[in-house]
């Protein structure tokens, strides 16, 4: 495959930032490649022509880490739903095809360089909550404490946040609705989450709205997640918002009964 490539490149997070457009380098594309196999190849390319590589984040290359999002022709992690840019493969595209890639577009992602961005936000979100204090200490039996089938199965699901942005990324406010929620709900649904429920639900939304916008329900960021996890815990994260208001106040002896 031949394509025309036009990336973002920025030297650096005060340095402006351009659209800058490579043929010759992306030439005999196999299909079978990923779109980071892609990029390498532009890279070695860039390389050998004494040029800067194109910096982009990436880890473990199979979904897992979250670290390898872009945008691609204006969709966060490309045009396959339910996948991340490592396990996009070029067959995607069709030879002949022009691409535009950027990086997350986002206040609360600052460019460090060319296609990565900063996002510490996110981790100011987990360290407001998303954890269990309480001293494991060794693995306790399977069976010790009894969790519903059902919960296990929707916090698993909300446990595959892999906490890449795409859904910040997607959404027209730059709202972290949906990985705040997975975040918070992988927890809130099992019982052993239930003594940090309604503290960590405040603390981590607080924390969240201090850096992102807020949700006006587009559902944007469900159609762009490569784990599609559903806006259904953007709903049980307000109702425990909600609750919160109360259940804390009373903990704190603030709220009549
Ligand atoms: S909710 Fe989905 S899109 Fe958002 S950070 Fe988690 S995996 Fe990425
Ligand atoms: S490189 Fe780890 S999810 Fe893509």
């Amino acid at each position: 495959m031949d394509l025309t490539l036009h990336v973002w490149r920025q030297a650096g997070p005060d340095e402006p930032g351009r659209m800058a457009t490579y043929v010759d380098e992306a030439r005999d594309i196999s299909p079978d490649m990923s779109f980071l196999e892609m990029l390498d190849i532009v890279n070695e390319r860039l390389i050998a022509k004494g040029e800067d590589p194109i910096a982009f984040e990436h880890d473990c290359r199979e979904g897992i880490c979250g670290s390898c999002g872009m945008m691609i022709n204006g969709q966060a992690h490309g045009p396959q739903k339910g996948t991340a840019t490592c396990q996009l493969h070029m067959r995607k595209f069709a030879d002949g095809d022009e691409l535009f890639i950027e990086p997350w577009r986002a206040r609360a992602f600052p460019v460090l360089r060319d296609l990565i961005v900063d996002r510490q936000a996110f981790d100011r979100i987990i360290e407001a909550g998303g954890y269990i204090t309480a001293p494991t200490g060794a693995a306790p039996d399977a069976n010790l404490i009894l969790v519903p089938k059902e919960a296990a199965d929707a916090a698993m699901d909300a446990a595959a946040c892999i906490g890449c942005g795409a859904c910040v990324a997607a959404c027209p406010n730059s709202a972290a609705q949906l990985f705040t929620a997975a975040k918070i709900q992988h927890l809130n649904l099992l019982p052993q989450g239930q003594a940090e429920r309604y503290t960590r639900t405040k603390a981590m939304v607080d924390t969240m709205e201090e850096f992102f916008g807020s949700c006006t329900n587009h559902a944007e960021c469900q159609e762009a997640c490569p784990k599609e996890i559903s806006i259904d815990f953007i709903a049980y994260m307000n109702r425990d918002y909600v609750k919160a208001q109360i259940k804390n106040r009373k903990l704190t002896g603030q709220a009549a009964s």
